[in-house]
């Protein structure tokens, strides 16, 4: 099975799993990905934000929601009175998955697969080990699924904090809709108004 365990160190900071898992080659999203986008933040966060995996920008970048998904959560998140720059935030899998309509032309986003999202599960366990938050906010299906099973459906639980135990540690969670859905939505001010209310 793909598997990103044996690239993950068993000791070690923030520092030292980022450094492994710029190696990590844990399922084939390594392959035509620029780089592995690992969380950003700071190792004492009390929130950790976990989203899907890593746009166009931030494969580029090599930096999580740098994009303009990232830049809708910043305004959310400072909109409900949490500072952007306190938060831990990362992904559920952490190369970016994509397929061309035709060739050099732009990349579109294609979902990982439930095989990719276990695979990178470690990384996350990890993360949340020396993180420790009191809280992860859970953006949207993708994220749900990795953390809470694939029976997740995020409009039966957005905005409700959630006790589970999530790779061998008790953690609170609150799931929340994907920043992306928000861009995507048709009442876009009113997708906002529900993320924000959420946070
Ligand atoms: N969407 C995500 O889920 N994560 C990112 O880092 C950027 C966009
Ligand atoms: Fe490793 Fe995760 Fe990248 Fe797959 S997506 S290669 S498991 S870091």
């Amino acid at each position: 099975a793909y598997t990103a365990e044996p690239f993950v160190p068993a000791r070690g900071g923030l520092a030292a799993l980022r450094r492994a898992a710029a190696g990590c080659r844990g399922c084939p999203l390594h392959r035509d990905a620029t780089q592995t986008v690992f969380g950003a933040g700071s190792a004492d966060a009390r929130v950790m934000l976990v989203g899907e995996q890593p746009g166009d920008q931030e494969d580029r970048q090599g930096t999580p929601f740098v994009g303009p998904a990232g830049r809708l959560l910043d305004r959310a998140l400072a909109e409900a009175g949490l500072d952007p720059s306190e938060a831990y935030v990362t992904n559920a899998v952490k190369h970016f998955k994509f397929t061309r309509a035709e060739p050099r032309k732009r990349r579109i986003h294609k979902a990982p697969s439930l095989r990719e999202m276990t695979a990178c599960g470690p990384w996350l366990a990890a993360e949340l080990a020396v993180v420790e938050p009191e809280l992860i906010v859970v953006l949207g299906a993708t994220a749900g699924k990795a953390l809470l099973g694939s029976s997740f459906r995020v409009g039966e639980v957005r905005g409700t904090v959630l006790e589970r135990e999530i790779h061998g540690r008790p953690e609170r969670l609150v799931p929340t809709v994907h920043p992306s859905s928000v861009l995507r939505a048709d009442d876009r001010e009113g997708a906002y108004r529900g993320l924000v209310s959420d946070l």
